[in-house]
């Protein structure tokens, strides 16, 4: 699913990549291409058919862009498409690696070497449908939606990220607003705490989200594996892509771990209306995301060569205009092609 604005763009642009991938590997990837997006929701009036998940649910793994629409509410684009498949399908991870990638300047001193993951809790805490509602036209006219925060939430993404950390340098940062955030989120360091009580090799770091702001910038390398509930991961998916150079490099895998389900693999960025049409956007977040999704279908040499693919054309000094380069999204994917061992003749 392209879906909206840029990611009409770049998710072709990963398609052809991962199939180059596949095909020097000796496999292929069935596609199935569901035109469900802003102008489906104009035309039909929902995001997609009502029976769309249970189409969806068919698939080993869901491969998309990016929704939202300048003219559409967000909440019609985005609790009509993206957030149903994250809830209905389980993927209560949302793992967001970011590193620095050769040629891709960082805006940030001392970030040449970060390397961290962002274990995002991803179906319930501050996204929570509960005792969502505005009050309007009340005398103390509000609106009220409750963050929901349960034990078996909090303890299974916690377990994903000690077990994640374990296999890598061993620190599991959990980042919450304990101190402000009163009911929740002291509940929330609680069962982390007892979730990776005891367990060799993971060290447990606890930092307020204020404070980690400023320190993700200050000391990018500092990190390992971030833990954090569903609106503080997201907002620091794209402090942490930033400081890698660029929303646009950053990936993310909505994993429902018990493979019960189809997991979902999407940049961390958005529709990027600004930039839409122009033929400009980056395309390494889509790729690198399409290098998580054949990992996680069974095959890490091919996901291996997909990202060592655009990291020599990174290296080489092609680059979009986000890291400050001239290349076009069809120049650089043409690069990484060539890498892939697409012959310049085939197009
Ligand atoms: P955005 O991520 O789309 O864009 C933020 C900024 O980063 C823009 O200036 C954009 O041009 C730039 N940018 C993003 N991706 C880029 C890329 N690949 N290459 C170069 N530059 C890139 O965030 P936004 O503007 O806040 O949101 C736009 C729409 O996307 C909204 O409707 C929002 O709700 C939606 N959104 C959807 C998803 C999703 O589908 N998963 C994620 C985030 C935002
Ligand atoms: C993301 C996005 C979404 C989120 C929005 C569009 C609802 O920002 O995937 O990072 O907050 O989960
Ligand atoms: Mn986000």
């Amino acid at each position: 699913m392209a879906g909206d604005g840029i990611g009409r763009e770049v998710v072709p642009a990963a398609i052809r990549c991962l199939d180059l991938a596949a095909a020097r590997h000796g496999f292929g990837l069935a596609w199935t291409e569901y035109d469900w997006g802003s102008d489906h929701y104009r035309r039909h009036g929902a995001m997609m058919p009502p029976d769309g998940l249970d189409r969806l649910h068919a698939h080993d793994a869901i491969f998309l862009g990016a929704v939202g629409a300048p003219d559409i509410p967000d909440t019609e684009t985005l609790w009509g498409l993206l957030i149903p498949i994250r809830r209905r399908f389980s993927q209560y991870v949302n793992l967001r690696p970011v590193r620095t990638l050769p040629g891709a300047p960082s805006p940030v001193r001392g970030a040449d070497t970060m390397d961290l993951v962002i274990v995002r809790e991803n179906v319930e805490g501050e996204y929570s449908e509960v005792g969502g509602r505005i009050y309007r036209g009340e005398p103390a006219e509000a609106a009220i939606q409750e963050a929901v925060f349960t034990r078996a939430g909090i303890t299974r993404v916690a377990a994903f990220a000690a077990e994640l950390a374990a296999g890598r340098r061993g620190l599991v940062t959990s980042v919450t607003k304990s101190n402000g955030i009163v009911h929740t989120m002291p509940f929330w360091d609680e069962v982390v705490e007892q979730t990776l009580a005891g367990r060799p090799g993971v060290r447990l770091e606890k930092i307020l989200v204020d404070a980690m702001a400023a320190k993700l910038v200050l000391a990018p390398t500092a990190f390992d594996v971030i833990v954090a509930s569903n609106l503080f991961g997201d907002i620091l998916s794209d402090l942490a892509g930033a400081i890698a150079g660029s929303i646009g490099v950053a990936p993310s895998a909505n994993l429902n771990p018990e493979r019960d389900h189809p997991s979902m693999f999407e940049p961390v960025h958005g529709s990027a209306p600004d930039i839409a049409g122009q033929g400009v956007a980056n395309p390494v977040g889509q790729m690198w995301a399409g290098a998580m999704m054949l990992d996680h279908l069974g095959e890490p040499a091919a996901a291996a060569d997909v990202v060592a693919a655009f990291e020599a054309v990174l290296a080489a000094g092609v680059r979009t205009p986000d890291l400050g380069g001239t290349a076009g999204t069809e120049e650089f994917t043409d690069a990484v092609a060539r890498h892939l061992g697409e012959a310049p003749a085939q197009r």
